[in-house]
């Protein structure tokens, strides 16, 4: 068939021959064990990547034996990061099926990867993989990256479903037989997906994905799903010319003293367990044209939309007469709906062209009935921004045991309040 009757995509089918004769041998003496039943292996050793944010994002240290797929756009730096965990001293295979050995090794010589440790096979063929790692049995393998694996008994091109489904499905025998940890690194589409309709991200144990700030320096891990660990974490990293730098929870990525001013706050995203700290920057003038544009750089227009209508509604500052620009600085893209009252507080503060100190962050939701509401994780939030030494903080409602001085904490309850919080 050359149309799919299911979504009606045309020549996406792809023919699969199943095994015509299904075991299905009985075997009586198999019995389910109790829940409760002691581990064979009291605890699993992981093995260290050397990398503290790292380690921690998998749930402290790489499982032997467990299968994590690293997917990101082409050039975000995922065979810069397999180097970086070469480094962990570990005897580490790397096979690459796109670039040759001397391109890893004038990259390894940058990032001071050039270790006896680590062995490079450039080779796409799957059946010859499997038979060097059998032979070598190294301590962690890399693939990079799955897509270019190639096996002879399976059906269609390099990249293609059941390629990718043959490949991961060896690999992950293989990782469990022997022990041995994987990482596969894997090309997201233009559609935003890993090659190979996703079949990938439930077969294997982690899924990580390589983020990266656009125009910036800094590169983000997050972790979407993982067996052995929390998911939402995430680790910073920094792309410098000796490879790829760790960035530490205590570091922020924006400028504290280089903050405030007109329509600029800080504001504290929560990413899993961390705090991200942002920059928020708002515009806002009369616009020239019948209707006011909006425009954001890392935030939803709708965010935008949204609490320019609460203004404009419960404060009747008349935003629908002005195009506002948002700019979030720090990295991530704004998610956290405990942006809300920053976001708002920026918007005013331009509006009012009333001027925010440096160093002033807020966090709260506002409702649409336009309350100021509480945000989730109150007191890890305030415990990081004391940590970055922020002087004031404006709040939905205080912490009940708040590490902060109570004359550094503003709680704003209603709208009423900003204009005044504002100094106007
Ligand atoms: P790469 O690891 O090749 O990306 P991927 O495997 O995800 O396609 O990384 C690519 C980018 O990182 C490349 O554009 C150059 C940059 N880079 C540095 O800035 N510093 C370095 O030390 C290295 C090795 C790469
Ligand atoms: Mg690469």
């Amino acid at each position: 068939m050359g149309q799919c009757p299911g979504c009606g995509k045309w020549n996406t089918l792809e023919e699969r021959i199943l095994s015509s004769t299904p075991s299905r041998k009985i075997r009586s003496s198999i019995k389910p064990a109790s829940i409760t039943e002691k581990e064979k292996s009291d605890s699993i050793t992981r093995l260290s990547s050397k990398m503290k944010e790292f380690d921690k994002l998998l749930g402290g240290g790489i499982v032997p034996g467990s299968v994590i797929l690293l997917a990101g756009d082409p050039g975000v730096g995922k065979s810069t990061f397999l180097l970086a965990l070469a480094k962990s001293g570990y005897r580490c295979l790397y096979v690459s099926g796109e670039e040759s050995l001397s391109q890893v090794q004038d990259r390894a010589k940058r990032v001071g990867a050039m270790l006896p440790t680590v062995l490079f096979l450039h080779e796409t063929s799957l059946e010859t993989i499997l038979a060097v790692i059998e032979k070598e049995k190294p301590d962690l393998v890399f693939i990079d990256s799955i897509q270019t694996v190639y096996s002879g008994e399976a059906r269609g091109f390099a990249g293609s479903v059941s390629q990718i489904r043959d490949a991961a499905g060896m690999f992950l025998e293989l990782a469990k037989r022997m022990n041995i940890p994987f990482v596969l690194t894997g090309h997201i589409t233009k559609e935003g997906q890993i090659a190979g309709p996703r079949l990938l991200e439930h077969a294997v144990d982690v899924v990580l994905y390589f983020e990266h700030e656009k125009k910036g320096p800094y590169r983000f891990i997050r972790a979407i799903k993982n067996r052995f660990g929390a998911t939402g974490e995430i680790a910073v990293f920094q792309m410098t010319s000796s490879g790829l730098q760790e960035i530490p929870p205590n570091k922020t990525l924006v400028n504290i003293t280089e903050s405030g001013g007109i329509g600029s706050i800080l504001f504290p995203q929560m990413e899993g367990s961390r705090v991200l700290l942002h920059e928020i920057q708002a515009l806002v003038t009369p616009t020239g044209f019948a209707n006011g544009r909006r425009v954001g750089e890392n935030i939803d227009l709708s965010r935008i939309h949204l609490i320019a209508a609460i203004l404009e509604k419960y404060m009747s500052m008349r935003l629908s007469e002005c195009d506002i620009f948002i700019r979030v600085r720090g990295g991530t893209p704004l998610k956290d709906p405990a942006a809300d009252l920053a976001l708002l507080l920026a918007m005013a503060s331009s509006f009012l062209e009333k001027p925010i100190p440096a160093a002033v962050a807020a966090f709260g939701e506002v409702s649409l009935s336009g309350d100021i509401r509480p945000a989730s994780e109150t007191k890890e939030r305030l415990k990081a921004l004391l940590a970055y030494k922020i002087q004031k903080v404006f709040v939905g409602s205080k912490a009940e045991a708040s590490p902060y001085p109570d004359q550094a904490i503003r709680v704003l309850q209603t709208l009423n309040e900003i204009p005044a919080a504002l100094g106007s």
